[in-house]
């Protein structure tokens, strides 16, 4: 049998309509939602993803501010403007796109947005009320993935779930997630053993290795959940080279699996999703004034 298609663009068009309806009451009170971006460098993927995010901001009326600096940027520079965004009542939530240049302490960077105006969730206060079950933003992509689940009507409470990948922007909080939502977590990385031992027991496997193709159907439980975080391209010599492609071999897997994101159109419109979703929050809560 063949698998249930998570479509993160339909799940995303249906949120982004509330999220407009939500902006354009905010704006009819006088708090239209403001996001600022700030992008540092020439690393071209970032480019992209900035320009994605700005775009999304406008079609569901937040009003973005965009500031660019080049790769050679003083550190004092960019603070200067993050404490001057703090102060700016116009402004509801503020993201620096990582990766920053090497000159960058990029901790004390996130350190120094407002944390009520981290959208992007990676402040340590807010990974600190994460963990403890506390509101707080959640980082866009384990949020856009529990959404997924949950719209998809799957099953997280006593779910085994694995999870693959211990970044701080996608594995860490993701596994949070799934803890405060009642599954029994397995994280797995570059250093775990048996990597298949662990997937082939999972009800829901949450994929963020980076590495195109890596889940094949034989490390995939019959009838399992299975969310794919990558965006790769096909390598050379596949009949789709150069076309983007996820973590998971999705072709075969989704004769495997009970349910499957695809790549494109699964997790990364709701990773944009849950960033106007935070923002439009963020300004909620200023026009109830509650910064
Ligand atoms: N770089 C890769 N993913 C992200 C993200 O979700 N937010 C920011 N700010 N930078 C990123």
């Amino acid at each position: 049998m063949t698998a249930r298609i998570l479509d993160g663009n339909a799940l995303s068009a249906t949120l982004r309509g509330e999220l407009a309806a939500q902006a354009a009451e905010l704006a009819a009170r006088g708090v239209p939602p403001g996001l600022a971006v700030i992008l540092v460098g020439d690393n071209s993927a970032s480019a992209v993803y900035v320009r994605n995010k700005v775009a999304a901001c406008e079609k569901v009326g937040i009003h973005s501010l965009k500031f660019a600096y080049p790769q050679d940027a003083a550190p004092e520079t960019v603070m200067a403007k993050i404490a001057e965004l703090n102060g700016d009542p116009k402004v509801h939530g503020i993201l620096v796109q990582l990766p920053l240049p090497p000159q960058f302490d990029e901790k004390a960077v996130l350190e120094a947005i407002s944390v009520g105006k981290d959208v992007d969730g990676f402040h340590a206060e807010n990974v600190g009320r994460l963990s403890q079950g506390q509101p707080a933003y959640f980082p866009c992509t384990p949020h856009g993935v529990m959404k997924i689940l949950e719209y998809g009507d799957i099953p997280v409470t006593g779910a085994d779930a694995v999870v693959i990948g211990r970044s701080n922007i996608v594995g860490k909080p993701m596994a949070m997630l799934l803890t405060q939502a009642g599954a029994t977590v397995t994280v797995c990385h570059s250093r775990t053993r048996d990597l298949a031992a662990h997937t082939r027991r999972a009800d829901i496997l949450v994929v963020a290795m980076g590495r195109a193709l890596a889940i094949g159907a034989d490390m995939v439980k019959p009838g399992a959940t299975v969310i794919d975080v990558g965006m790769n391209r096909f390598p050379e010599g596949h009949a789709r080279a150069g076309k983007l492609c996820g973590d998971v071999d999705f072709e075969a897997v989704k004769e495997i699996a009970g349910a499957i994101t695809p790549v494109p159109g699964g997790v990364g419109p709701m990773t944009i999703t849950m960033l106007l979703a935070n923002t439009v929050e963020s300004a909620a809560r200023a026009a109830e004034g509650e910064r």
